[in-house]
């Protein structure tokens, strides 16, 4: 893509083989009339410096970042938010005063997915389950400590990696084995699922939910496919749901807000275009 336009902005990774980034932010360059145009950016490390420096001298709004660089710019940046420092990891590249600043927007899109879906749903106090401790895992733990949760388990089959999330907070995040997970379902006022069990072509999440308290929020962030198996479940039961594809495009929102000061909104129409695409593309 043409880096000499100011405002232009891309996802930055290598072999890259689809991304629906673009898709999301042309979207709202064009609803807001912005001056700009979203592009992808596969290089090879070598060239990673002079790409990033072309950010800090103006020559482009910013990036987001995919595999395989999500830890590997943090090196070339001036500073990390929180967000960021917290997973070790950024998928947001943005100029301020000739900073070059890098954050992560996982936590805050699952966040902002959660409230506008969920207006009700009081995160002070609140007691959550999470399954499963990868990166999505800890960004979300992270930024449901900061909302005031006072109970967070994160349950995995690998229970070392729950035992590291919960060394963020150790006073509120707990690690419980992955066949303990039973012991807290009927408590908790939020349940996500983090792992990929119920992916397309991955096994499905299996898990009684019949003594999950009737309010209880359930949450996947598996977007393919839109409704899993849990989502499902839930909705069988009556509980409210809250899906993963509304993460995905809530999380966009931090980037271009900080590229455009434009905090875009995640329309209807933005997920229906968003849905045909994952239809065509899986
Ligand atoms: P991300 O960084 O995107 O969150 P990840 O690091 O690959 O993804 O994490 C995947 C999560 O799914 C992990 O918690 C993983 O459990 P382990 O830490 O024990 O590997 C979980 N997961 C994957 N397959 C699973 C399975 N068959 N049963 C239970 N958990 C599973």
């Amino acid at each position: 893509m043409n880096m000499n336009t100011s405002n232009s902005v891309c996802i930055l990774g290598h072999g890259i083989t689809y991304s629906r980034s673009p898709l999301i932010h042309n979207y709202w360059i064009s609803k807001y009339g912005v001056d700009s145009r979203y592009g992808i950016c596969d290089l090879p490390e070598e060239k990673l410096p002079a790409f990033l420096s072309s950010i800090r001298e103006g020559k482009s709004a910013g990036c987001n970042v995919t595999t395989p660089y999500k830890q590997t710019v943090i090196q070339y940046l001036d500073a990390i938010d929180d967000a960021a420092s917290t997973i070790a990891s950024v998928n947001t590249i943005y100029c301020r005063g000739g900073q070059l600043r890098g954050t992560s927007t996982d936590g805050a899109g699952y966040i902002g997915h959660l409230k506008n879906t969920q207006p009700d749903l009081v995160l002070k106090n609140a007691k959550v389950l999470v399954l499963g401790a990868g990166g999505a895992a800890r960004s979300i733990a992270d930024a449901l400590v900061k909302c005031g949760c006072s109970e967070i388990y994160i349950a995995n089959r690998t229970l070392a990696k729950a035992r590291d999330i919960a060394g963020l907070q150790p006073d509120i995040i707990k690690p419980l084995p992955w066949d303990d997970m039973q012991s807290v379902t009927g408590q908790v006022d939020l349940l996500i699922n983090t792992t990929s069990l119920g992916m397309v072509e991955r096994q499905p999440l299996v898990l009684p939910l019949e003594n999950t308290r009737p309010d209880c929020v359930i949450s996947d962030i598996v977007y393919a496919p839109l409704e899993t198996r849990l989502l499902a479940q839930a909705r069988e039961l009556g509980r409210p749901v809250v899906d993963g594809l509304g993460m995905l495009l809530h999380q966009a929102v931090p980037g271009f807000q900080l590229w455009f000061g434009i905090e875009p909104q995640v329309t209807d129409e933005l997920r229906a275009l968003v849905e045909q695409d994952l239809l065509s593309h899986g």
